[in-house]
């Protein structure tokens, strides 16, 4: 980064980062700066397709400090975790050089660089759908990139961790375990890949958007209330999540998928058991949250094996891994049936995978009104529906990891000025 004449040169990377949903759950942490849980974790990446961040991290001499947009509204970075994720990163920084545009930063320059940074998630933020997860992740892995950071994926998400303790698990597509190591400094508190999502493809993801007034609990502070008032927490991370992760690597290796499911659903019910049993008690489901579970239990028991999984993060919507396609057209009939839409707009309430809701034989609003009830359900009294409950369906399935996108006509940010485009 030499004299005046070079002074205007921009390099940018942009990057693409999956959410992912946890199906053993993280809650509570052994150090909170750190960010070290108190047990393991397991979880499915989402198809970036249908849920993801787009991040471009950028680097010039004419940069006065370090700034990022989120989706494009300036953010501060003053926070720890981003300050902790910078440092991180930089301090594993490597030479760059860029011939084509005459730019060659040593290792040594890096820490008096300063960057920008714009983000974008393709879901709205509002919807409570882990977007720090993938914030955080395609933060780290778009910096390592630009900083030509030599570490491995692994080890990337050890920093990630440190922005967001779900975002380490969104390093890899498919099936993510987060071991929670045993050294004070975290350095071995990082994910691993268990499977690709090639490995089981045949499974189908709905989420239901859950509409909901209230203001939740962050992550953050719900767990850090737990770790200090649940005894039922100290129990879990001791004695129930060890023997769980073990049954789950299984159902996984073997694409077991009534253990799968019967693990996925036990684990989230316990997760917001604990949350119960905090002091003040704190409530993640809401009554539409409880009425999908029945919906899905229910139908699992008329079957001969599980069709469904359900799972809940710190909020009310409703994540369902269905077992295959045929068993996903299925379910959609279901909750459409209790769960039609507020207006004719079908388009804006089932999206994503789309072809989902067509092979299930809705094309229009006139399909979900002739839907009949479920069987399940023939001998009960008659059955009511809940119009408006959920805001919307998201269709997608396991996805891969991040990647780079290098077309620069999907970078975010301005390549002659750094400037958010
Ligand atoms: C319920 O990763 O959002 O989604 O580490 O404090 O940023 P912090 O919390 P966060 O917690 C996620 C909790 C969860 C379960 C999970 O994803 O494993």
């Amino acid at each position: 980064a030499g004299d005046s004449q070079q002074q205007s040169w921009v390099l940018m990377v942009t990057a693409q980062t999956p959410t992912n949903i946890a199906v053993i759950k993280y809650w509570g942490k052994r150090d909170e700066t750190l960010i070290l849980p108190v047990n393991d974790s397991i979880s499915v990446t989402l198809d970036p397709n249908h849920l993801c961040t787009t991040t471009t991290v950028s680097v010039s001499p004419s940069f006065q400090q370090d700034r990022m947009w989120l989706n494009g509204k300036e953010i501060s970075l003053s926070g720890g975790r981003f300050q902790s994720c910078l440092r991180e990163i930089r301090a594993r920084a490597c030479d760059v050089e860029d011939s084509k545009k005459g730019v060659k930063i040593s290792k040594e320059d890096w820490s008096k660089l300063h960057v920008h940074i714009a983000s974008y998630n393709n879901f709205p933020t509002a919807a409570g759908l882990a977007s720090s997860a993938a914030g955080f992740a395609c933060l780290v892995y778009a910096l390592g990139k630009l900083m030509n950071v030599k570490e491995d994926e692994s080890q990337l998400s050890a920093i990630a961790r440190q922005g967001s303790g779900s975002a380490c698990r969104s390093l890899f597509g498919g099936f993510v375990k987060w071991i929670m190591g045993k050294e004070e400094n975290g350095s071995d508190s990082l994910a691993v890949q268990l499977a690709d999502e090639k490995h089981w493809d045949d499974l189908v993801i709905v989420i239901a958007v859950v509409s909901s007034r209230q203001k939740e609990t962050s992550s953050t502070s719900g767990m850090r209330e737990t770790v200090e008032t649940s005894l039922l927490l100290q129990h879990r991370a001791k004695e129930i999540v060890p023997k769980r992760i073990l049954q789950m690597e299984e159902a996984i290796r073997n694409r077991d998928f009534a253990s799968f499911s019967q693990l996925t659903c036990t684990d989230s019910n316990q997760f917001h058991a604990v949350c119960l049993d905090t002091s003040p008690p704190i409530f993640y489901m809401n009554d539409t949250s409880h009425r999908i579970i029945s919906i899905a239990e229910k139908w699992n028991r008329s079957e001969e094996s599980p069709q469904v999984a359900y799972t809940f993060d710190a909020g009310p919507n409703a994540v369902l891994i269905a077992r295959n396609r045929k068993a996903a057209t299925l379910l959609i009939q279901r909750l459409l049936y209790y769960f039609p839409p507020n207006s004719d707009d079908l388009d804006s309430y089932i999206i994503g995978d789309k072809s989902l809701a067509k092979d299930a034989g809705i094309n229009g609003i006139q399909d979900i009104e002739a839907l009949p009830p479920p069987p399940e359900i023939k001998d009960n009294i008659p059955s009511q529906k809940y119009k408006g409950d959920v805001s919307y369906f998201i269709c997608t399935r396991p996805g891969r990891g991040p990647v780079l996108l290098t077309d620069e006509s999907q970078a975010l940010l301005n390549s002659e000025n750094g400037l958010p485009k």
